[in-house]
């Protein structure tokens, strides 16, 4: 008890990922690493969303447990640390579905037609059958993720951001309809926009699993070094002796996010005089990659499976508490209680 009052004037955050495999560095960049340094200034819940992977994947659901642990252990491998935040799993977390159900109510089918996402991904996944009750519905699971903590702030990429938009709308629409006692229960969560530095893939389009261009958070150092090698390079360097342009190249991006300004400084002379390769400019670009996933491979290598698995297990009870003090405010509001109406 004391402990929560101590923590309740720190703003809630809570974010999540589906499980779709091992992350790679453009999770980290843009997501985790923002989260692990959140965790000293906010209350956070950081979860995994398996349901939300469902609604892609419900004709093969093999992998999302399998997943749902890689990225278990990429989380805290990253950093995230179950004695400063709640790491828990969505599905450990019946209240969210309660809570889904209840928001569908009120949610018009048009908001969830108009979501980008929606038609886009129906669009780009032809191989599947996205004509379903459970994808359209993935903006109000969603909206239940966030406003059962009763979340200050949802740190997102841009891609994410109508969603957030949209749980704002669900919380408005809910909150007039239903109050207790004349207050309002679900607040509406504010974007947190996570800055996403360009990061490219190897194939120097944006570093995404859809792509196949990916640098994982787990590569080993020779697959690190080996896929650097094979990463395209400024276009006008075709001979070692034709000068380039680190900022033309995708590799340049990396060791703009990656190296010391030493090596800055020797890649951009040597690659506008043509007095360094590209094969040497890549294993100095490794260098640096290698030093912010070397921790993270130690902190890896750390843990067990079943030590991940405890750690979900154990964090999604106190999840279940925090979500289940919310709803019993909701069903109060909607006036979900049963009292005698003879007086016995
Ligand atoms: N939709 C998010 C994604 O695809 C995952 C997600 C589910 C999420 N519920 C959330 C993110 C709540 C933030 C808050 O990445
Ligand atoms: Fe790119 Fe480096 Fe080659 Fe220049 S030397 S083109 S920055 S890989």
């Amino acid at each position: 008890m004391s402990e929560s009052a101590n923590r309740s004037h720190r703003a809630r955050v809570l974010s999540g990922m589906r499980p779709t495999g091992k992350l790679h560095l453009g999770n980290y960049m843009g997501a985790l690493a923002n989260w692990v340094k959140m965790q000293d200034q906010y209350e956070c819940y950081f979860f995994i969303a398996d349901w939300h992977a469902l609604t892609t994947d419900y004709a093969d659901p093999s992998q999302i447990a399998p997943n749902t642990i890689e990225v278990m252990l990429d989380y805290l491998a990253a950093g995230l640390d179950p004695a400063k935040s709640v790491l828990f799993l969505q599905s450990r977390v019946l209240q969210h579905a309660e809570l889904a159900l209840l928001l569908g109510m009120s949610t018009p089918l048009g908001w969830l037609e108009r979501v980008p996402s929606y038609k886009e991904m129906q669009e780009n996944l032809t191989n599947r059958d996205l004509t379903t009750y459970g994808f359209l519905g993935y903006p109000v699971l969603m909206a239940s993720d966030i406003l059962i903590y009763q979340a200050d702030f949802v740190p997102v990429g841009q891609d994410q951001q109508a969603h957030v938009e949209l749980t704002r709308e669900v919380a408005r629409r809910f909150n007039q309809f239903y109050k207790v006692d004349g207050r309002e229960v679900l607040p509406e969560p504010k974007v947190l926009l996570t800055p996403s530095p360009k990061l490219p893939g190897t194939d120097g389009r944006k570093m995404s699993k859809s792509y196949g261009n990916t640098i994982l958070l787990s590569d080993p150092e020779p697959v690190v070094r080996q896929k650097l090698k094979t990463m395209v390079t400024d276009p006008a360097r075709i001979r070692r002796s034709d000068p380039g342009d680190p900022d033309k190249c995708p590799v340049g991006d990396l060791h703009k996010l990656f190296s010391t300004p030493e090596t800055m400084a020797k890649v951009y002379e040597g690659c506008r005089s043509a007095g360094i390769g590209c094969i040497e400019c890549k294993s100095w670009a490794a260098d640096g990659l290698m030093k912010v996933l070397e921790p993270i491979q130690a902190r890896r290598s750390g843990i067990s499976e079943g030590q991940a698995i405890e750690i979900v297990e154990d964090g999604s009870r106190k999840a279940a508490v925090r979500a289940e003090q919310t709803m019993v405010e909701v069903r109060d509001a909607m006036q979900m209680a049963l009292t005698t109406v003879r007086g016995a």
